[in-house]
């Protein structure tokens, strides 16, 4: 790792839910494994009216709460905490942004940062566009000496036209090259592994395309529903919240081809080339190939659960999606023919994200499966969370005589390697950017490539009133329609478990 430069952290939204859920706690993380530079400040800035006393209180409550009762945690929150510091501004008005400059100038002062700044944009969506020209407005977004950076959350826009805008206005006060668009999944050990997994061993590359791979199904399931966020999504919805950024990135680690170096050019372009080459999905085409649903009442091991309609912030007649299933196709020479299976869910049965490699079964069927098949089903699951770790499925001769066959589990589990747990996705993300190295963030031109992948979906609902949106009961698979999206014979979609090689059985809500 590069010696870090003594630097500012500036956050908008520094009173929202993700600074005190995510950034400080990953903050607080790199300062206990002694990883942030000498000189270092993290300045809050947010409307709610606070002082720095009572925003040190805030996060040092929020640490605690998170950090049970380690010894010696609390010395080291007391001393995280005097790097906070915290004003108020109005920040929808770029004419308040004179304060944020004196403030920063002051602790460049105290902390000698050298002009060296991030900015954390962590507020709501519509503020970014005000805060980009508040920032320039007092030439905060470029420094001599120094670097200046910004960090953009998603949301990034809520169709094509509006990531455009916003790329567009964004790069008209900073330049591309310090534009960090964050999406948490990159930042996830086992997501950057699928690279590993794939670059790095002989044994997997040589089968990883049309020839050898039937179908590949990536599943990002939770068993929570909206937890209080009922305004956000129900603008938002599964396609825009889950699929556009996290689950599409997913699509792009797993199917681009080898970088020429692992190098943030060399990665961002090949996985760039994945999005331009997904086949779009016609607007007449949507119904077949995207199934939305929504999760209704259910009650479970007596415990009752209200329906998406119920929850706070959600209107009673919404027709947004808490579920999504889709088909896509790559048209390129390695995936041409393969189907991708996405799915994401709110109030699935367990939490689980997985891609999982389905390979074509052997060319002449000699065996008959104890579970009745004459095909093969090996597939390699590539497992996100939890449980973290690769599992592989093959027949394996049953002993005794004739020849009986049944499939079995080979399983590697992260947990095996490393005692540690592993990183929260925003202390890598964060590091990264304190580097310089955005090989993780999303570049400008990818996340209107994944717009123009699902902006014809968006389209086809929001002009189609005549699309089924199915209800399903939380915590339940989904609409039993997702079902159809697989067109095999004797294929379903898996059925995860929490455990790893427990998939197939019986999962809690
Ligand atoms: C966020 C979505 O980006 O990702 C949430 O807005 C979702 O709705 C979350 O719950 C899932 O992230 P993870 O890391 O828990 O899979």
């Amino acid at each position: 790792m590069k010696v870090l430069e003594n630097q500012l952290i500036v956050i908008f939204g520094a009173s929202g839910d993700l600074t005190k859920r995510k950034l400080i706690p990953a903050l607080f993380e790199l300062f206990r494994k002694k990883l942030l530079p000498s000189g270092y400040a993290i300045l809050g800035v947010s409307r709610t009216l606070l002082n720095t006393g009572q925003f040190r209180e805030k996060m040092i409550g929020e640490l605690q709460v998170n950090s049970g009762d380690q010894s010696g945690i609390t010395g080291e929150i007391t001393a995280f905490s005097d790097l906070l510091h915290y004003i108020s501004i109005e920040t929808a008005d770029p004419g308040s942004f004179s304060k944020v400059k004196e403030k920063i100038l002051e602790l460049e002062g105290t902390y000698q940062t050298n002009g060296n700044c991030i900015f954390y944009l962590s507020t709501p969506p519509g503020l970014y566009e005000s805060i980009a020209t508040g920032l320039s407005s007092q030439a905060l977004n470029i420094h001599q000496s120094g670097w200046r950076r910004i960090i953009v959350e998603k949301p990034f826009g809520s169709n094509l036209s509006s990531a455009k805008k916003l790329n567009n206005h964004l790069l008209k006060c900073f330049h591309e090259d310090q534009i960090y668009r964050i999406d948490h999944y990159l930042g996830k050990e086992t997501v950057q592994n699928v690279m590993v997994t794939r670059f790095s061993n002989g044994i997997f590359e040589p089968l990883w395309n049309r020839n050898y791979v039937h179908h590949i199904e990536i599943t990002s399931a939770e068993n929570i529903g909206v937890e209080g966020r009922g305004g956000y999504y129900d603008k938002s919805g599964a396609l825009r919240d889950m699929v556009q950024n996290h689950l599409l990135q997913l699509v792009t680690l797993v199917a681009m081809e080898p970088p020429t170096q692992i190098h943030s050019l060399a990665i961002r372009n090949e996985t760039l080339k994945v999005l331009q080459s997904v086949r779009p999905i016609d607007m007449q085409e949507v119904e077949k190939q995207v199934i939305r649903g929504q999760y209704t009442s259910s009650t479970m091991r007596g415990k009752k659960y209200n329906s998406y309609r119920e929850e706070p912030g959600v209107g009673h007649d919404s027709r947004t999606e808490t579920y999504v299933a889709l088909k896509l196709f790559i048209d390129n020479w390695r995936w041409g023919g393969v189907p991708f299976y996405i799915r994401t869910g709110k109030y699935l049965p367990t939490k689980v994200t997985e891609l999982v490699i389905h390979f074509k079964p052997t060319p002449h069927r000699l065996f008959c499966f104890d579970s009745g098949r004459f095909n093969s089903d090996n597939q390699l699951v590539i497992r996100i969370q939890p449980d973290e770790g690769i599992l592989l499925k093959f027949g394996m001769k049953v002993p005794g005589s004739g020849f009986s066959v049944q499939d079995v589990n080979m399983d590697f589990h992260y947990a095996d390697l490393s005692q540690d747990a592993l990183p929260e996705a925003y202390q890598r993300l964060l590091l990264d950017c304190m580097q310089g190295d955005a090989t993780l963030f999303t570049r400008g031109d990818a996340i209107e490539q994944s717009w123009k992948i699902v902006d014809p979906v968006l389209s086809a609902w929001d002009s189609n009133p005549d699309i089924p949106i199915y209800g399903y009961p939380a915590g339940t698979w989904g609409p039993q329609q997702a079902d159809i999206l697989i067109e095999e014979p004797d294929m379903t979609w898996r059925y995860p478990c929490k455990n790893l090689t427990d998939d197939g059985i019986y999962c809690e809500l």
